[in-house]
């Protein structure tokens, strides 16, 4: 069976490096909108009994682009592909996960349904905002974790011991992880969510005073979360920060709460696109690219290899 890879219009930066990695040219797709606003779209390359990727990352316009998806996988099927692999490096609206007041949703799930409804088979995607996620699908999902490619990273810094700091209680797994792979001890922030945007950051649980700390979160959105964060630890004297999130969003006043947070460095990945601006006003940002990665788990799927071997580095 043929590969075939296709991108959707969210990322195609990230998409021609992936698909640069695999040694495929991506497949032609027509995209366009109709004056009212509906997206068109033609597939080029015939795929019919294809082993078929579709890469898109649902950031914003969120709803934009998980519609483009949906519409190309909708094509996809029709198109007859023998197997069709949503590859989602930004899964949105993830965050909304659980039921945990009256009367609102669970988008992760719904977005889910959606995605196997369009005729989705598989879907392959990078540090989710919740691995329970998985089980919203019955369908296999490949849940990527960016944290090879950040240990590297801060591996090559040479920063010396580094305390690992988790920016609220949902991330201490991960940060245990990089803990584990990189030494360190753990400290843990306590934050509660007074709004939407704003976070207010309580205590550090563990020793910052005097330590270069590494804090790792999936998401940075607003920012609230990071930039709270940064300034409990400076004011608990840690002396060097480093913060790293998967995915840069970057909305509302993300940029600027960055720019003036007291981050040594910061670094994100590749999963949404920043526009040129963005980097300008950032100078202590690194952007890592997980082409590779996301390119190596295309290639395995295709060939029905182990994926979560990527993980044993
Ligand atoms: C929260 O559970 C997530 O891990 C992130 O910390 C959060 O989504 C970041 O949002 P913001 O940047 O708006 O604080």
């Amino acid at each position: 069976m043929d590969l075939r890879i296709f991108a959707g219009r969210s990322n195609r930066v990230l998409a021609e490096q992936i698909a640069q990695y695999l040694g495929y040219p991506l497949g032609g797709v027509q995209l366009d909108d109709f004056p009212d606003g509906e997206i068109s779209l033609k597939l080029l390359d015939d795929i019919r009994g294809r082993d078929a990727f579709i890469i898109q990352s649902t950031c914003p316009p969120v709803n934009t682009h998980l519609m483009e998806l949906l519409i190309c996988i909708d094509c996809m099927k029709r198109a007859s592909a023998a197997r069709i692999t949503a590859v989602i490096p930004y899964f949105g609206y993830a965050r909304q996960d659980r039921k945990d007041e009256g009367r609102v949703p669970i988008t992760a799930k719904l977005v889910a349904n959606l995605l196997t409804t369009a005729g989705a088979d598989r879907v392959l995607t990078l540090d989710l905002h919740a691995a329970q996620i998985q089980g919203f699908f019955d369908i296999p999902v490949d849940n990527l974790s960016a944290e090879p490619v950040f240990s590297a990273y801060f591996a090559s810094l040479d920063t010396g011991p580094l305390t690992l700091v988790s920016p609220d209680a949902g991330n201490v797994k991960r940060a245990r992880v990089y803990a584990n792979r990189l030494g360190g001890d753990l400290a843990i922030i306590d934050k509660r969510r007074v709004s939407g945007t704003e976070t207010k950051a309580m205590a550090i649980i563990g020793d910052v005073r005097n330590k270069t700390v590494l804090m790792v979160d999936d998401i940075i959105a607003t920012a609230g979360t990071l930039a709270r964060a940064g300034e409990v630890l400076r004011a608990n004297g840690a002396k060097q920060i480093i913060a790293a999130a998967t995915h840069g969003v970057l909305c509302g006043p993300a940029v600027e709460r960055l720019a003036s947070a007291p981050f040594d460095r910061l670094a994100v990945t590749d999963t949404i696109p920043l526009p040129p601006a963005v980097r300008e006003k950032l100078p202590n940002l690194t952007v890592l690219s997980v082409s590779e990665l996301m390119g190596e788990a295309i290639r395995r799927i295709h060939r029905n290899e182990s994926v979560s071997s990527l993980f044993m580095k």
